[in-house]
């Protein structure tokens, strides 16, 4: 690479220049998104025409046009019509200090590489701690994403609970954890990844509410018991992911405690309503949680990826990965808050902690208090509209701001509802207007919405309802013809 090149690669004229205009551009689209001034939220394309499009814009494109096409070409999670998935319509200025990290790249494993986003994320992870309802004991840390943050729980698990060491002796003994049948897939993922296989990874059956039948735990644990499997933990969801659904933290940890097993909630999306007045009951039984998840980039207004990971014990979090790296690490075997590198997964990892702080000292807790009582307010404020709707159906009674329902005909067998269901999210997704999701929950296809967006109000919601009658009427009176 010649000299001039790497000139202008680091000319800070061309970084101003170009980073006043990208700012430009987005606080353009924020106005335009959260005021739905814009009409679409996805401007749908097939995988392949965007491979070709992008292929043939690194040869023939026009560089002035590349945040332009990224805008036009991505979902605008920002829009009150999108109500998909479980991502936070971030707060604009978590992109200022999402730029600051960026630019200044201190990976954080040891404290000379990150000196203040060290003591920033102590301080953030003491707040998360305290809501939770920990005392002095506890600690956490920050890391890349509520799957990376179950398995690092699931690792210091089996680290305090199984008797041998099987992170530097390995085992030979058939390991387990317990876990509803609902949960995120990144629980099993997680077992999978620690060898415990699929007769490690117990699944307890969930209720008619899609949580999980607490009842059933003790009849699942036996049998595993009874087939060798030595189970070292329980998850508990809050919520599970597709329904939205809280688990009974409580009787978990009862059940946790009697059986000296490890304690685990993954809280990723719901664990934030620890802010929420309103909501925290929904939590009773986590301030006993061994270890709990809870994603920034879902309900906290933060960009992917930040998550917390918070432990009762902070003895537990120290010893989950022993290694020796002299080269990094003088005392491997101390406890230094300051050197994040010894308790978590990454090596490098963004500043993400300064995203949470921002936010907490300019506009204080109250604000998620306000977003998280807000949406899980309009949930159960749709669910209460979609019930005096004879066309539509709830799966349960919205727990959270995780909502499914479907459109119904009693002409119609299940097969064709299903269908029926499927080709109106087809539709809204090429349409483009609306976001929104599915799941198939005990063999019916449902719309899932994710109510997001502090700016979705009730009469989206409805606008939503009657744009997809209007869908099915079409669709019915085309199968009839
Ligand atoms: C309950 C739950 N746990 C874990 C995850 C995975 O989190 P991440 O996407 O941050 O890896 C999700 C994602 O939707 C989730 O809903």
């Amino acid at each position: 690479m010649n000299k001039s090149l790497l000139n202008s690669l680091y000319s800070a004229e061309d970084f101003k220049d170009t980073g006043y205009k990208l700012i430009d551009l987005l606080s353009d689209h924020i106005q335009n998104t959260t005021t739905g001034k814009n009409e679409s939220t996805i401007r749908w394309n097939e995988p392949e025409k965007e491979l070709n499009f992008w292929k043939n814009f690194l040869e023939n494109g026009d560089e002035k046009d590349f945040f332009k096409e990224i805008l036009n070409r991505t979902t605008h999670i920002h829009h009150p019509k999108y109500m998909g998935h479980q991502v936070a319509p971030t707060a604009p200025l978590t992109a200022l200090t999402g730029m600051l990290s960026s630019i200044l790249n201190n990976g954080m494993a040891v404290y000379e590489m990150g000196m203040s986003s060290n003591a920033i994320e102590r301080i953030v992870t003491e707040k998360l701690c305290e809501k939770i309802g920990y005392d002095q004991h506890a600690s956490g840390f920050l890391t890349s994403g509520g799957t990376l943050a179950n398995l690092t729980a699931l690792l210091s698990a089996r680290k305090a609970k199984v008797e041998h060491d099987v992170w530097n002796e390995g085992s030979t003994e058939s390991l387990g954890i317990m876990v509803c049948e609902e949960a995120h897939y990144c629980v099993d993922r997680a077992a999978k990844i620690m060898g415990l296989g699929e007769k490690g990874i117990i699944k307890v059956p969930s209720d008619e509410n899609f949580a999980m039948d607490t009842d059933k735990m003790e009849a699942c644990y036996k049998k595993a018991q009874s087939q060798g499997i030595n189970i070292f933990a329980i998850v508990g969801s809050a919520p599970s992911t597709a329904t939205g659904a809280h688990d009974n933290l409580e009787d978990i940890q009862k059940f946790a405690h009697k059986n000296n097993l490890w304690f685990h909630v993954d809280g990723a999306h719901g664990g934030a309503a620890i802010f929420s007045k309103k909501y925290k009951r929904l939590l009773k039984g986590i301030e006993d949680a061994d270890s709990v998840v809870i994603d920034g980039h879902k309900m906290l207004f933060m960009p992917a990826i930040t998550t917390a990971l918070l432990f009762k014990e902070n003895n537990n979090s120290r010893h989950t990965f022993s290694l020796r790296a002299d080269y990094l690490m003088d005392a491997p075997e101390e406890d230094e808050w300051f050197n994040s590198g010894k308790k978590t997964f990454e090596c490098t990892k963004n500043m993400m902690a300064i995203h949470w702080y921002i936010v907490l000292k300019l506009y204080g807790e109250e604000v998620f208090d306000e977003f998280i009582t807000r949406q899980y307010d309009l949930a159960k404020d749709f669910a209460e509209t979609i019930s005096h709707e004879p066309n539509f159906e709830l799966a349960t009674e919205p727990m959270s701001n995780i909502l499914c329902f479907r459109y119904i005909d009693d002409k119609l067998t299940l097969q064709e509802l299903n269908m029926l269901n499927q080709s109106i999210r087809q539709q809204l997704l090429e349409e483009g207007e609306f976001y929104v999701v599915q799941t198939k929950l005990n063999g019916k296809h449902y719309l899932r919405t994710t109510l997001m967006n502090p700016f979705t109000t009730l009469e989206h919601l409805k606008l939503l309802l009657t744009n997809i009658k209007s869908k099915a009427e079409k669709l019915l009176i085309r199968k009839s013809n």
